[in-house]
């Protein structure tokens, strides 16, 4: 048995190769500034801007749980530490995790979380706003929009801003294209978040907001979906139709303490971070971090990085980071001089990998003959047979829909950039529901499948034919944890 998981395991990372060997080269953006906007970047003129500065808010969620997930919460407590030193208040942050992580059994340091292998604990203070069951879609929105009666659960705290106030909002998870998931059913879809920020915009309660948003295919959030005239500037781990990537994760240089079975972080919010965390974030702009975030990110195009997108009025990114963060006056003196936070590359893993990458390394560390061994050859063999199941399904209900040489070409296209993954979302969200009736839960990493479902109903396939053709092609729903529905439709 230990032979064929390191067998398939061996299988996926050679697959993986072969995936991220085509992944394309960068290339360069080019930011139109206007004139005005130079001051910005010179020293002590920057400071003009200050006086029309409301009061800062911020987000921060992290939409995933489970130990193998550690990475999300970790982030997003680190996040919160970082703006309470640039001076954010608690009132003034509104936090979103289950909160599993920091007392999890496999945790190795009971009631602490770290985001970087030498890293201290991010643990500690941050507020339990929304945490557990209370961390859905419908609290998220509501608590963008400062509705406080649409609330359910939770601290009740949210963004009660005004029209001089900057918003900063960040998200880190597992997603898909146009998803990004969620501890609890359903996930956030593309077109809600997109109405929730018209929806703000329309209400004249902030002067600017931004959004950093780190999941897989994370692009597709804002690809063709995000209008400019919102005075909201948004940057993504990934482009449209790529994952995004965990790091320091086991086996990586520089890998988490050897007690860590998990990955610490993701690639693209700890190199915003650990920038923001050593400068005096008046010198340095969005456009600035955007740009060496991008590169971290990239990891030097090794196949183990993504594209960092930007989306929306990119004329904001002059703007200084200080303007939404703040900035900590113990970094009063170190101006930001470019590229001064790089960290040499490493390999990083796919953050759909990082779940069996957890699994695997905990069965690897288990003593031989030990029930720990056992449950965590069991957790791997469920999460591969997951996968295998929903892979197969999708593209049998796709060969069902289009024929044998049809079906693979319409469930693997990708629209061009700059439109939108669907035209009709309530068709998308209904697809998914119709094939999770009859297939099981698409889970965590099925949601990589919803190009695919997209890309049906863009063929204008109904509701009853999909239904049929996901009947056909799902005689059961495994009895896995992961394909189970008890947590109800991911749409
Ligand atoms: C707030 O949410 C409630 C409940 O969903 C809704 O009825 C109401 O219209 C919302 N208020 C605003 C201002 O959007
Ligand atoms: C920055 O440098 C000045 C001049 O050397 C010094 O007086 C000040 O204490 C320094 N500030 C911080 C936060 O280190």
């Amino acid at each position: 048995m230990k032979r064929f998981a390191a067998g398939v395991f061996i299988t996926l990372l050679v697959a993986l190769s072969v995936i991220v060997s085509d992944s394309r080269d960068i290339t360069a953006d080019i930011l139109r500034l206007p004139s005005e906007a130079y001051k910005f970047f010179r020293n002590g003129e920057a400071n003009e801007d200050v006086d029309t500065v409301g009061t800062r808010w911020a987000v921060l969620i992290a939409g995933s749980n489970g130990y193998w997930n550690y990475r999300h919460q970790a982030d997003v407590c680190h996040a919160y530490q970082l703006l309470r030193k640039g001076g954010l208040k608690d009132e003034n942050i509104i936090v979103f995790m289950y909160d599993d992580i920091a007392f999890n059994e496999e945790n190795p340091r009971p009631g602490v979380i770290i985001n970087n292998p030498h890293g201290n604990d991010v643990y500690k203070g941050v507020p339990k706003d929304y945490t557990g069951e209370d961390v859905t879609v419908d609290n998220f929105l509501a608590v963008i929009l400062g509705n406080k009666t649409a609330l359910k659960g939770g601290s009740g705290k949210v963004v009660d801003s005004g029209p001089n106030d900057r918003i900063f909002i960040y998200y880190t998870d597992h997603g898909g294209p146009g998803v990004l998931g969620m501890p609890t059913s359903p996930y956030l879809y593309a077109d809600d978040l997109i109405d929730v920020l018209k929806k703000k915009y329309a209400s004249g309660t902030y002067k600017s907001l931004v959004f950093y948003l780190e999941a897989c295919e994370s692009g597709s959030i804002f690809e063709g979906l995000l209008p400019e005239g919102l005075n909201i500037y948004a940057t993504t781990a990934a482009n449209a139709e790529e994952s995004s990537w965990g790091t320091y994760c086991p086996g990586e240089n520089p890998s988490p303490p050897p007690e860590y079975s998990t990955c610490l972080g993701d690639l693209y919010s700890v190199a915003w971070m650990e920038d923001s965390d050593i400068h005096n974030l008046q010198t340095e702009t969005l456009h600035q971090q955007y740009e060496l975030v991008k590169k971290r990110t990239a990891n030097d195009n090794s196949g183990f990085g993504s594209h960092v997108m930007q989306y929306g009025d990119i004329s904001l990114s002059k703007d200084s980071l200080f303007l939404y963060l703040g900035t900590n006056p113990a970094n009063d003196n170190y101006t930001f001089v470019g590229e001064n936070s790089l960290r040499p590359s490493s390999k990083a893993v796919n953050q759909r990998d990082a779940d069996l990458l957890h699994f695997w390394d905990k069965f690897r560390k288990a003593p031989e003959g030990t029930p720990r061994k056992v449950e965590a050859q069991k957790q791997f063999f469920e999460a591969m047979s997951h996968r295998m199941h929903i892979d197969q399904s999708i593209k049998l209900t796709g060969k069902l829909l289009f024929g044998i040489e049809k079906g693979s070409e319409i469930l693997n296209t990708v629209r061009p950039a700059g439109q939108p993954l669907v035209d009709d979302w309530d068709c998308l969200k209904s697809l998914v529901r119709t094939f999770e009736m009859h297939c099981g839960s698409l889970s965590q990493y099925g949601m990589k499948h919803m190009r695919s479902i997209a890309n049906i109903c863009n063929a204008g396939i109904e509701k009853e034919k999909m239904a049929e053709a996901s009947a056909q092609a799902c005689v059961n729903i495994p009895s896995g944890p992961w394909s189970s529905l008890h947590k109800g439709f991911s749409a």
